[in-house]
């Protein structure tokens, strides 16, 4: 395999305060994905399974996911606002996942503890992502699985357009969420063989890299 050149290590930066908030109300827009998402898993992942989302935000999917079945969600986020407010959303709409606090390269939960992780729209964010990788190695049971699902880094702009055509977003928001996603979000996101590349160094028993539109899927197993 050709060795690619990586992105140094930064430093992580959780998304907060006004940031979240318009977050928050620019995804509600698009709850559609979250709930066909969850709809997914839940067809995959049997009931009473621990399952752990990686860098929830807001946690709709989490949200929608409690809502089919009898799972044991943790939602785990850098982010102090995003953890704040999918706390105080589950308890208002009487949700049961416990959101907590606590970086994606340094999960502050034990080894062996979840069937299924997802990480969605967030990986291209963290700081550390070999790292990253190798704690969600860790959590994972054995024989347990894993999917992140993000940018790909050479997305085209006409994928990005198809894409943002298919959020349904008003007007202003879709201008943001477009020059987001064709700027910085672009140029952090990582291509099919630097994500390969990256898995090769984690532990996983075995792995596999999906085009799917302008995103990647990565499904890994323990
Ligand atoms: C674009 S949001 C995605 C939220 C959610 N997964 C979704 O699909 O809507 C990216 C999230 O990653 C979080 N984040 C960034 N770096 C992180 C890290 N190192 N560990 C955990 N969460 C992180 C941010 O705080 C933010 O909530």
């Amino acid at each position: 395999m050709t060795t690619l050149a990586l992105p140094r290590p930064r430093r992580d930066s959780a998304i907060e305060g006004m940031m979240a908030k318009w977050y928050a109300s620019n995804t509600a827009e698009m709850m559609k994905e979250y709930v066909d998402l969850a709809r997914r898993i839940a067809g995959e992942v049997p009931q009473g399974s621990a399952v752990l989302e990686v860098a929830p935000g807001p946690g709709y999917f989490c949200f929608e996911l409690a809502r089919l079945g009898r799972y044991e969600i943790t939602g785990l986020d850098l982010s102090r606002t995003f953890v704040n407010m999918a706390a105080k959303k589950a308890a208002e709409e009487g949700v049961k996942v416990n959101f907590q606090q606590g970086s994606a390269s340094n999960i502050p939960l034990p080894k062996n503890s979840f069937d299924f992780l997802l990480c969605r729209a967030a990986f291209k964010n963290f700081g550390r992502p070999v790292e990253a990788l190798n704690e969600m190695c860790r959590v994972l049971k054995p024989g347990g699985r894993g999917l992140i699902i993000d940018l790909k880094g050479d997305a085209s702009p006409r994928e990005i357009g198809r894409a943002i055509d298919e959020m349904h977003l008003s007007g202003f928001n879709r201008f943001l969420t477009w020059l987001a996603l064709t700027t910085f979000l672009l140029k952090r996101a990582y291509t099919r063989a630097q994500f390969e590349q990256m898995l090769a160094q984690a532990g996983f028993s075995s792995f596999e890299v999906a085009e799917s539109g302008m995103g990647l899927e990565i499904s890994m197993v323990k």
